[in-house]
């Protein structure tokens, strides 16, 4: 392994990021692995359990994991991939906040010889060789679900017209970009659905309530029909504030929400949430396979997507098998 610079810089390092000291795996011993790992935040449930899934797994390969949270600030980011190849870790793992703005930093850890791999989120670039591999979700696909399933609820409440607000994930990142798309192209053409308003939710269960407020100040309860939100935190906060209102949500509000936590599919059991598409954390596992394969000198694919469904008021919600993670 490439951990040999000098101690100074080390030292210096670890005073920076403050986690350092031996990595070690799961059995206190050396780790002959060491994986650089920046997490974007800490911003909803779906990425406490991301977090957790990596820990889990890391430690479970026996891998060592220098983790940076980097509190949805971009600048950070950079700071602590930067940071990991200073320290010349084996492999970098990161989940970019936002799609653009990487070349720089990541052009740098290309010519330091240490590959990348995008967990959750992609970036935009022009130059496909800056990162080794993609592991997340296809959001454009949890998109069009959502989409497909308003389509058929419309048909089988023989919906004239409906009106849609559009609660967003943080703006320019994959899963916003890209569920709003799926979205639209699903619903597109179809002249009984208005989208009357898409409001920036930055995937925080606080901002899901601060924006239903708005809406409602503006819209009036019957000005809207259908909640679409780009994940459960921000789905969760606007229940909470429709329910202050005296709205019924999944009844009076249709409520379509993405990823799947407990909370939600109960929600949606409960006849509260219409429609949940599924968006799995618990990309751990397949991330740390994929720095195995890389360790060992394997080829690995470019891109990988877990599979996901979802779960609607359609389906049978007593079947044990429709929970959240
Ligand atoms: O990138 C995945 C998204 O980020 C999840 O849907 C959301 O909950 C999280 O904050």
């Amino acid at each position: 392994m490439k951990r040999t610079t000098g101690i100074l810089l080390v030292l210096l390092l670890c005073l920076v990021l403050g986690s350092c000291g031996q990595q070690t795996d799961g059995e206190n011993k050396p780790a002959s692995v060491v994986v650089g790992f920046s997490q974007l935040g800490a911003e909803s449930s779906w990425r406490i359990a991301n977090t957790a899934s990596m820990e889990q797994a890391a430690k479970e390969a026996g891998f060592g994991l220098m983790m940076e949270n980097a509190n949805q600030k971009q600048e950070k980011q950079i700071d602590a991939i930067r940071s990991f190849i200073a320290y010349q870790v084996d492999v970098i793992v990161f989940s970019p906040i936002v799609e653009n703005g990487w070349d720089n930093v990541l052009t740098e850890a290309k010519r330091a010889g240490i590959p990348v791999i995008l967990m959750d989120r992609m970036i935009e670039t022009s130059d496909d060789s800056l990162y080794t591999s993609y592991v997340g979700a296809d959001f454009y696909a949890e998109g069009r679900k959502a989409g497909e399933y308003l389509i058929r609820k419309a048909d089988a409440m023989n919906a004239e017209h409906l009106n849609i607000a559009e609660i967003c994930g943080t703006k320019d990142s994959t899963p916003m970009r890209d569920r709003q798309k799926g979205f639209m192209d699903a619903i597109n053409g179809d002249s009984r659905f208005t989208v009357v308003a898409s409001v920036d939710g930055d995937f925080l269960r606080s901002k899901g309530e601060e924006c239903t407020i708005q809406l409602l100040d503006q819209f009036g309860k019957n000005g809207i029909d259908v909640i679409y939100s780009h994940n459960d935190s921000m789905t969760l906060g606007a229940l909470n504030i429709l329910e202050q209102k005296g709205v019924l949500p999944g009844q009076e509000i249709l409520l379509i929400t993405v990823d799947g936590e407990k909370e939600a599919v109960e929600a949606l059991k409960a006849g509260k949430i219409n429609c949940v598409v599924q968006c799995t954390p618990k990309l751990g596992p397949a991330v740390m396979s994929l720095v195995k394969s890389l360790t060992d000198g394997e080829h690995i694919s470019k891109v990988t997507h877990p599979e996901e469904g979802m779960f609607t008021d359609f389906d049978v919600l007593t079947d044990p098998s429709v929970e959240g993670f």
